[in-house]
């Protein structure tokens, strides 16, 4: 579209309805043993697809599956690197967490095993990655900070995804250091928060200084202009305004309100 136009047509502006029930769905979910899955049907409803051709039981989102795709042809990993485990359903879940009891304990299960219903899994938004070993642990693969495996961590964040529990944040994270473990969020969410080194949990509770009427986060590369802003949720709906000519993504926090990311254009 021609510039000018562009710029005449920016004051058109749309509103848009933030539904409360909708707090429970999003790429940003912050799922924690603190924050469960409450929309359970979540997982059922969205499009589930196998996260690389050579797994066809190991599914994740759509897009998240695609981004995922990306990264490791990115990476050129060809079979050097495996998903282990990506989408659960809640019976997954319950089925994992009571053989580890079983063969594990208690202790080590609480720390590397997310409660049903407490797990990113359930969301289609995590996936356990893995060296593609002889052998592979299902719940503690290797996935070392060296090769490939750096190489894909190194690059994750270009392409939406985060290493979500790292060494020295078990305290905010509740669970412990997992190197295996990528969690979507989509960029530049992940960009902001490798920069920052910030868990999800922070970075949650950052974002809440960055509010609709108020100063916005913004997001800078060479190509793109990026804002966002909370909006905390009403009872009910809580309107807001957007530039119609302007791309957008909404996602509740899964908690007490949404995040709105606004792509801006550089004129
Ligand atoms: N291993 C992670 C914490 C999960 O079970 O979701
Ligand atoms: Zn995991």
């Amino acid at each position: 579209m021609n510039t000018i136009i562009k710029k005449y047509l920016k004051n058109n502006l749309k509103s848009i309805l933030l539904e409360r029930e909708n707090i429970y769905k999003g790429n940003l979910l912050l799922v924690n043993r603190q924050n469960p899955l409450q929309d359970v049907q979540l997982g059922r409803n969205a499009l589930m697809v196998p996260s690389d051709d050579r797994f066809p039981d190991i599914l994740l989102r759509k897009p998240v599956s695609n981004m995922l795709k990306q990264l490791l042809k990115a990476c050129s990993a060809g079979d050097s690197i495996v998903p282990v485990s990506g989408y659960r359903s809640l019976m997954e879940q319950q089925q994992i967490f009571m053989d580890s009891i079983k063969e594990k304990g208690e202790e080590f299960t609480l720390k590397y095993v997310a409660l049903p219903n407490h797990s990113e899994h359930q969301t289609g938004l995590a996936i356990d990655m893995a060296q593609n070993l002889k052998v592979i642990d299902f719940i503690c693969p290797d996935f070392p900070y060296e090769g490939i495996c750096q190489t894909f961590r190194d690059k994750a964040s270009k392409y939406g995804f985060i290493e979500r529990y790292q060494k020295g944040k078990e305290q905010i994270t509740g669970i412990s250091h997992e190197p295996w473990h990528f969690r979507y969020v989509g960029y530049p969410h992940s960009e902001i928060m490798k920069n920052n080194d910030f868990t999800l949990e922070e970075y949650t509770e950052y974002l809440k200084y960055f509010t609709y009427d108020d100063k916005h986060l913004k997001f800078e590369n060479q190509e793109q202009s990026i804002e966002i802003f909370y909006v905390e949720a009403s009872e009910t709906a809580t309107e807001i305004l957007v530039d119609e000519y302007e791309p957008y993504q909404i996602s509740g926090n899964n908690m007490d309100g949404f995040v709105v990311t606004i792509w801006r254009d550089i004129l």
